[in-house]
């Protein structure tokens, strides 16, 4: 038996190593190896940065307010919440569902997308994660899914977004597929490498999905809440989804949550159909509370206007890394390098005694023949010249691993 009494996620028990979290302040965090530069919003949810009292008093006061809940409870942050999040989606949408994160928002979109249309199929792609529960995995084309197989039953993978493959395949499976009930897709892959989707790619998977009768879900769990430079990243391409999935960030991490957003024209369905959803800890009274001062802080610091004028300045700092195919939308940005499993993990430890916190990706996790990615998702209070400062460390730790 390994020492630990819990598990460690995604990875054999034997050698796993944690780290002790201390806490932490604006861009950085604190841990027993001293003070790290989140240049990767831990993972992907800080993105209102680390010790925000506001948030912390929020949770507070609904705790000695009203703490425990059921799922059919009313209570003001929770009708504040949806009228929140209903305020920064797009016209016509006129319902929440909450949920207790990301994968189970997908989830539940899943479910309703079903209970809807009739229909069981769904079109995701094999770059994409949208999460780790069941149905959640079977959406997702990464490596995690293979362990899990076979998944739920109508999953259908395309090849959009890989080397090589211009457009979208959508339309076309669309075309020869009967039953297909939804359309899987982050706005901008994240996990799997940041792919940034070509011009009008998304209102030709938009049309397809009017055609045949599918609708369209955008995954923003990790590219919501300013972290390509808007609210949701769709608003970024000009197309409009009929179910939005959030978490990670939704409450900056401070609670869990997550939320399914709907259209009215698939919430009005449920007028007179029973929405078999549901969960015990539903819209839980810490979690809302979190959520409901997380996105104050965003409005009143401006921290996604921040995000959208830093995203040219981190453009160009990338373009400066040594790697190829620099990237970024807001402040989701990547760039190439052309290292092995062994390189790249001399780059996580030379970028661990830098103190510096990204993500790395190997070919594995970006589905890729070889090569790997360094992905950078700071928190969205970071300053230009500390965004500076931190590629610069990490311009050094590549050049130190690549020699
Ligand atoms: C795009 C996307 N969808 C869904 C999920 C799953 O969210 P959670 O881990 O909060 O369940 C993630 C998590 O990384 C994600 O990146």
């Amino acid at each position: 038996m390994t020492e630990s009494p819990f598990f460690f996620t995604w990875q054999r028990q034997k050698g796993a190593r944690g780290v002790q979290l201390r806490g932490g302040s604006g861009v950085h965090f604190e841990t027993d190896e001293g003070r790290f530069l989140d240049l990767g919003s831990l993972v992907y949810q800080a993105n209102a940065g680390h010790g925000q009292q506001r948030i912390v008093d929020a949770i507070k006061a609904q705790a000695d307010e009203l703490c425990l809940s059921t799922p059919q409870a009313i209570y003001p942050a929770k009708e504040a919440l949806a009228e929140a999040l209903l305020a920064k989606a797009p016209e016509g949408f006129t319902k929440v569902f909450f949920t207790l994160g990301g994968s189970d928002a997908n989830e539940n979109a899943l479910k309703i997308a079903r209970l809807f249309t009739g229909r069981y199929k769904v079109v995701s792609r094999y770059r994409s994660y949208h999460g780790a529960t069941f149905g959640a995995s079977s959406l997702t084309g990464d490596w995690r899914r293979a362990a899990i197989e076979p998944g739920i039953p109508g999953a259908i993978h395309v090849m959009d977004l890989d080397e090589g493959i211009e457009g979208t395949q959508i339309p076309r499976v669309l075309e020869l597929e009967e039953n297909v009930g939804a359309v899987f897709l982050e706005p901008v892959v994240g996990a799997n490498g940041v792919l940034i989707p070509p011009e009008g790619y998304f209102q030709e998977v938009r049309e397809a999905c009017d055609r045949h009768g599918a609708l369209l879900v955008c995954d923003e769990v990790l590219t919501g809440f300013g972290r390509c430079g808007s609210f949701f990243a769709f608003e970024r391409f000009g197309a409009q989804p009929d179910l939005i999935t959030c978490g990670k960030a939704l409450t900056g991490g401070y609670g869990t949550l997550g939320a399914v957003l709907v259209h009215e024209r698939v919430a009005s369905f449920f007028d007179d159909e029973e929405l078999v959803c549901g969960l015990t800890h539903y819209a839980h009274p810490l979690s809302v509370a979190a959520a409901l001062e997380t996105l104050r802080v965003y409005d009143d610091e401006k921290m996604i206007e921040n995000a959208a004028a830093l995203e040219e300045p981190l453009k160009a700092m990338l373009a400066e890394l040594p790697g190829t195919n620099p990237r970024a939308l807001g402040l989701l940005g990547a760039v190439d390098v052309d290292f092995g499993v062994d390189r790249l993990k001399a780059l996580g430890e030379a970028l661990r005694r830098r103190r510096v916190h990204l993500h790395l990706k190997g070919a594995r996790q970006l589905r890729r023949a070889h090569g790997g990615a360094v992905v950078v998702s700071p928190p969205l209070c970071i300053t230009e010249d500390e965004l500076r400062g931190g590629l610069q460390q990490v311009g050094e730790a590549i050049d130190e691993v690549s020699g």
